[in-house]
């Protein structure tokens, strides 16, 4: 297949892009600078420079193509997510470009289009699993950008064309985020939000990679993408060995997790999440996980 990818010189564009490439497909990777042009062709995708914001550069990137895969993002890392302002460039890509890259691969005739989400969204369930059907909590402004993505993608899904769209799992793996934190748990700094026993579900980079390859073969719809839920407290001992540090990962106080912007605040949410739907879909199931040695260096 001929397939546009956009954010593809991104953590997980070119983990996409490369899992794509090996199976066979033909990809464009967009990227808006010329810098990014080595990092697409080393994945083995053809790149293609364009802005993601107009509508006739996004023609252009996507004529041809059959599927067009989303994976943009701009997440701050670090204590820069504190910042309210610092999430503008992630809002904007996902108020904005998504929307633009919905419509410009409508116009191109694509058939396909496979949209980047997170399962963030979900409300906090305590011990109780959840699936696609669960109501979302986005009461948040902060996740206007989220919906609006979301309702693009829904609506690109009629005149015979399909959308999928991929709840991830919290990912981790040798990304800029996953190694600000090894850094902290090394120094002995408070990493984790929420309560020891809440669940987390993850999803290391290489998998989520593949999961955009499994999702061609996915039939219109939601799907949760992510690993076995563990409990936090595991998750803690797990990023303690991974870091080679003495102890487990350590946990924000109450206080500080008060205080914390409300950005943050679904770092808090206990997510049970089940990725059925999407393994009995596609037959992708995870290669990695929180307890295999060297994660943060595949
Ligand atoms: N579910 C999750 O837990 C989740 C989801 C996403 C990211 N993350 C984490 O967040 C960290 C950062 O990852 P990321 O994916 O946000 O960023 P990233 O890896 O830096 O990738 C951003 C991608 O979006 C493109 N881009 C960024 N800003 C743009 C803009 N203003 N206009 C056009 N294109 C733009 C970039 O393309 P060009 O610069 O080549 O144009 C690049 O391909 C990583 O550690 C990752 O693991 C976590």
């Amino acid at each position: 297949m001929r397939i546009a990818v956009t954010g593809a010189t991104g953590v997980l564009g070119q983990e996409a892009v490369e899992a794509l490439v090996a199976e066979g497909h033909e990809v464009t990777g967009v990227t808006r600078r010329e810098r990014g042009i080595p990092v697409i062709e080393g994945r083995g995708a053809r790149p293609v420079v364009a802005d993601v914001f107009s509508a006739s550069d996004l023609a252009r990137a996507f004529r041809g193509h059959d599927v067009v895969i989303n994976t943009l993002a701009k997440i701050p890392v670090g204590m820069t997510a504190l910042r309210p302002l610092a999430w503008r460039e992630d809002d904007r890509l996902h108020q904005e470009a998504s929307v633009a890259i919905a419509q410009a691969a409508a116009d191109a005739g694509c058939s396909k289009l496979i949209q980047e989400s997170s399962l963030f969204m979900y409300p906090d369930n305590g011990d109780d699993w959840i699936g696609e059907d669960q109501a979302l909590n986005v009461r948040s402004s902060a996740f206007r950008a989220r919906v609006t993505e979301m309702r693009a993608a829904v609506d690109f899904a009629n005149r015979g064309r399909s959308a999928v769209i991929l709840r991830l799992g919290q990912l981790y793996g040798r990304d800029p985020a996953t190694t600000d934190t090894l850094r902290k748990v090394r120094d002995g700094a408070p990493v984790l939000l929420g309560k020891p026993s809440d669940y987390i579900t993850l999803l290391h980079h290489q998998d989520a990679g593949r999961a955009f390859t499994a999702a061609l073969k996915a039939r219109s719809g939601f799907y949760n993408v992510g690993g076995e839920p563990i409990r936090r407290e595991r998750w803690a001992k797990d990023l303690g060995r991974e870091a080679k540090a003495d102890k487990p990962a350590r946990f924000f106080n109450d206080i500080a997790q008060l205080a914390l912007s409300p950005r943050l605040e679904v770092q808090r949410r206990s997510l049970r999440v089940s990725s059925l739907r999407f393994f009995n879909e596609t037959g992708w199931t995870p290669t990695i996980g929180p307890s295999t040695l060297g994660w943060s260096r595949m």
